[in-house]
Formats: C-alpha cells, sequence, structure tokens
C-alpha cells in the first residue's frame, strides 16, 4: 500500500473523540461549593506547596504554549483549534483554581509571577517554538508529533494530580485535584486518539519519533529550571506507586503505532532520582522515595 493510501485510510477512520461534545460540555473547573476558608483547618505539606506552585506555573503559562501551537499547521485542523480553543480556556482556569487555594493556605503566588515564568522560560523553548512552524511548511505530518507530546503531558499531569489526591491530609486539596484530573483526562483523551489516527502514516511515526527522542521533556521542562523539573518527578513518582505510575504512561504511549519503544518517564523518573541523590538534595520525603525504590 502507498503512503498516500493508507494516509487517506488514516483520514477516513473515525475519530474516538467526540469534539463536539467536548465543547459543548466545555467549562471552568467549579470549586464555588468547596469553602476555602476551611483549607487551613487541615494539613499541607510544604513540599505540596511546592508542587502546587510548579503546577500553577505550568497551568498558566498554557497560553504561552498555545501561541507557539499556533503557529504550527494545529491551527490548520478545524477540529484541533476548536479543542484548543476550549482547552486554553480550562486550563487558565486550573492555574487559577490552584492560585485559590495557595492564597487560602496563606502561601500567595505573587501577581507577576507569570511574567517572571516566562522570563525564566529558555532559549531552546523557544527554539523549539521556530522549529516546529518550519517543521510544520516542510511536512503535514507533524501533527503527529504535537499530539503525542501533549498526550504525554496531559496523561502525565493527570496521574501526578491522580497521587496529589491519594497521598494528601488535606480534603479539600484532595477533591480540588481531582477535579482538575477529570479535565486532564478528556485532554489526554483528544491527544491521544488524535495521534492514533495521524500516527497511521509511516512518515508521521518517523517525524514523531524524531521529535520526541529529541525535544521531548517532561511536564515543566524548559519552563522550570532542570533542578526543579527533577525534584517533581521525584516527589510524584519516586516512590514504588509512582514507578508502576511512570511504567503505566509508558505503556499507554508505546500503543500510539510506531511509539513502542517510548520509555520516557521511566527514564526521566531514575534520572531525577539519581540527580537529586548526588547532589545530596533529597530532603526527607525524598529519603523516604531513596529507601521504598531500593
Ligand atoms: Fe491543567
Ligand atoms: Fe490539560
Amino acid at each position: 500500500m502507498s503512503d498516500d493510501l493508507r494516509l487517506s485510510g488514516a483520514h477516513s477512520a473515525a475519530l474516538e473523540f467526540d469534539v463536539e461534545k467536548y465543547v459543548r460540555n466545555s467549562k471552568r473547573v467549579d470549586i464555588s461549593d468547596l469553602d476555602l476558608s476551611q483549607a487551613m483547618e487541615f494539613p499541607v505539606s510544604h513540599d505540596e506547596i511546592r508542587a502546587l506552585t510548579y503546577m500553577c506555573d505550568i497551568e498558566s503559562h498554557t497560553i504561552v504554549y498555545l501561541r507557539a501551537i499556533l503557529n504550527t499547521c494545529a491551527v490548520e485542523d478545524p477540529q484541533t483549534t476548536s479543542f484548543l480553543s476550549c482547552w486554553a480556556y480550562e486550563e487558565f482556569f486550573h492555574g487559577n483554581t490552584i492560585r485559590q487555594f495557595l492564597d487560602a493556605i496563606g502561601a500567595p503566588v505573587s501577581s507577576t509571577r507569570m511574567l517572571e515564568v516566562q522570563k525564566a522560560s529558555s532559549f531552546t523553548e523557544w527554539l523549539k517554538e521556530l522549529g516546529s512552524s518550519i517543521l510544520c511548511r516542510l511536512s503535514r505530518h507533524f501533527h503527529g508529533a504535537y499530539l503525542t507530546y501533549g498526550a504525554i503531558s496531559e496523561l502525565s499531569t493527570l496521574e501526578g494530580y491522580g497521587v496529589m489526591a491519594r497521598r494528601t491530609k488535606n480534603p479539600i486539596l484532595a477533591e480540588i485535584v481531582r477535579r482538575l484530573a477529570k479535565d486532564e483526562r478528556r485532554h489526554f483523551s483528544f491527544y491521544y486518539n488524535k495521534a492514533k489516527l495521524q500516527l497511521q502514516h509511516r512518515n508521521a511515526q518517523r517525524l514523531t519519533n524524531f521529535v520526541i527522542r529529541h525535544f521531548w521533556l517532561p511536564v515543566g521542562g524548559g519552563v522550570k529550571s532542570d533542578s526543579e523539573v527533577s525534584w517533581i518527578l521525584s516527589f510524584i513518582l519516586g516512590d514504588p506507586e509512582g514507578q508502576a505510575i511512570a511504567r503505566r504512561i509508558d505503556t499507554t504511549i508505546a500503543r500510539l503505532p510506531g511509539l513502542e519503544w517510548f520509555d520516557r518517564l521511566s527514564r526521566s523518573r531514575e534520572e531525577a532520582l539519581g540527580t537529586l541523590e548526588s547532589q545530596g538534595e533529597i530532603g526527607l520525603s525524598g529519603q523516604a522515595l531513596l529507601h521504598s525504590r531500593l
């Protein structure tokens, strides 16, 4: 079968995600029924505040990522632009909701924080943006790459919020991150199912493999410092449950056509634990994580 025939076959296959239904139901995460003034009545650890601040930065950075993605051929696909319009709106309110919780527990994020995060974003992020828009002009198969990248990020984020919900002793925080995770699951479903269609084509697999192998970074990579990325990886994935979660993410992504090799979450987890150990930056929780790793 020629590549073109295979592509047309891929396009005639249905997307296993109802974009219209998603657009119809898209809304800001609602926590109006939660009494945030009660949040301080329950414990919140220093590490949880650090992780929430990290995620607040990343969720709030979505608009910058949207600018980058709209510079690519993503803007040419009506399903993708419909999805992205609602997705960016929902992600904005994720950042906003985490910010409200941090305010309520007396760990506020400064009003200039978003600008500071943008300034700290690395030069490679900018290069990646530029590279993506150029790659798009060279190959229509670039869709597979950003969709796969998005699927990995959304799956990592939803698993991360799941870990926080199960681990925290603060029921209000648990409920908030559970609600965020519900949205992330829908986001993941779009990226993953759309990537699955795009990756039917051999050239899309080749290009996606190249991009993921050379440019993929864990959630927050390129925006937060390397040491902070290592820290959150070990905080979320450091224990045996985290090891199983990293494997689960890898296995799910490896089911995408041509991505059978994918092992990046497990690898990043190991590297992060190794880095923190060698730098002697393992705190109390980290010690526990390292013990459970043995
Ligand atoms: Fe989010
Ligand atoms: Fe998301």
